[in-house]
């Protein structure tokens, strides 16, 4: 059994907030963070918007694209490090406010590896025989957890959500079946001071502020997706060539453009949202994603390596044969 993309959907909140915008907020300028990171606008959730009005838009239309109905639906996983409470998951929340009360919806946290989690859970209840037809979300609102007053951290994020449907099909169990080919995902909980969020119910019952040193975040993100990018392509028995599409966590331009090249893949092949998404944590790939799926770039047969890094750490990657 493979699980297939039947289709996407994606949402960003209208307020875009740019780099000079920025430097009327704290002690930065356009081109440092141009250079540093490729980021030149972000969007951010209007005053009241939450985590689960993202999500239940990029839900409506990827179900849209998928032409999928809400009563066909087994199961949604719903990837975020910002919910909109503590309890119940937001995916409950989209449950709710898309109708469906059957099958199950819970949350998946893994920060910026989020949605490659959340695929990864999803792929294995699809092929456990445990669900058909399997929405799957990644959605953050990080504004609400930046220190506004930290220009290290501000610069970088943005809010989004982006979402996929995904559905059993029989394969013949190699790499030419259309689909979810493999997922792999990794943690080291050693790394937790490198980037985290200084609050939490159990902690200190406040929210807190993302905390990141973020030139040694960099260093773990090159080696560990450089080896979890290799373990895909090699599960697969596929080499670098094979791939079409690079879709990766939308972080740091530098990033994105080093695991290209060690890929020895073109620009043009890599897919790049973080000049106009920021990043947007868990709704990054699947943001990118359906952007080049709506443009025409991504044609069903293309061969799509997913792959993220965040807190945790958490890392991972997903081969689909899209
Ligand atoms: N504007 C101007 N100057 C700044 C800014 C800013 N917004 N932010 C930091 N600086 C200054 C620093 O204070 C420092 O000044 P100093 O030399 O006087 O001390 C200088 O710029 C250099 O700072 P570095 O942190 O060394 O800059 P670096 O080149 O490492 O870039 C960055 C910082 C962009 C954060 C980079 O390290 C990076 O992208 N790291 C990866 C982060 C990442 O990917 N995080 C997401 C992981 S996924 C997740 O789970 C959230």
């Amino acid at each position: 059994i493979r699980s297939v993309i039947l289709g996407c959907g994606s949402y960003l909140p209208a307020r875009i907030l740019s780099n000079q915008d920025l430097a009327s907020m704290v002690d930065t300028s356009d081109e440092w963070i141009v250079e540093r990171t490729g980021i030149k606008t972000r969007h951010i959730a209007a005053e009241g918007e939450t985590t689960a009005d993202l999500a239940e838009k990029a839900a409506r239309a990827a179900l849209a694209h998928a032409g999928v109905e809400v009563s066909e639906l087994d199961l949604i996983v719903l990837a975020t490090a910002t919910p909109d409470n503590t309890f119940p998951a937001t995916a409950t929340k989209v449950q709710q406010r898309l109708g469906m009360t059957r099958g199950a919806a819970f949350d998946v946290q893994a920060v910026c590896s989020g949605f490659i989690y959340a695929l990864s859970v999803a792929d294995n209840f699809i092929k456990a025989g445990q669900a058909r037809t399997v929405l799957v979300i990644g959605a953050e609102t990080f504004s609400r957890i930046l220190d506004w007053t930290d220009r290290g951290t501000c610069v970088l994020f943005g809010d989004g959500a982006g979402a996929v449907v995904l559905r059993a099909t029989e394969g013949k169990g190699d790499a030419t079946d259309q689909g979810i080919l493999s997922t792999h995902l990794h943690s080291d909980g050693r790394h937790h001071d490198l980037l985290y969020v200084d609050g939490g119910p159990s902690s200190t019952q406040t929210v807190g502020h993302l905390r990141m040193r973020g030139q040694e975040v960099f260093k773990h993100a090159v080696v560990n997706l450089a080896e979890v990018v290799h373990e895909a392509l090699s599960a697969n028995g596929l080499e670098a060539s094979a791939i079409d599409w690079l879709i990766p966590h939308q972080a740091n331009r530098r990033i994105i453009e080093g695991t290209g090249r060690k890929l020895r893949l073109p620009p043009e092949k890599v897919v790049l949202t973080v000049d106009h998404h920021g990043n947007t944590s868990a709704a990054s790939i699947p943001l990118a994603l359906c952007e080049a799926v709506l443009d025409g770039r991504i044609k069903r047969g293309d061969v799509l390596l997913l792959e993220a890094m965040g807190g945790g750490f958490t890392w991972g990657a997903a081969l689909v044969r899209w």
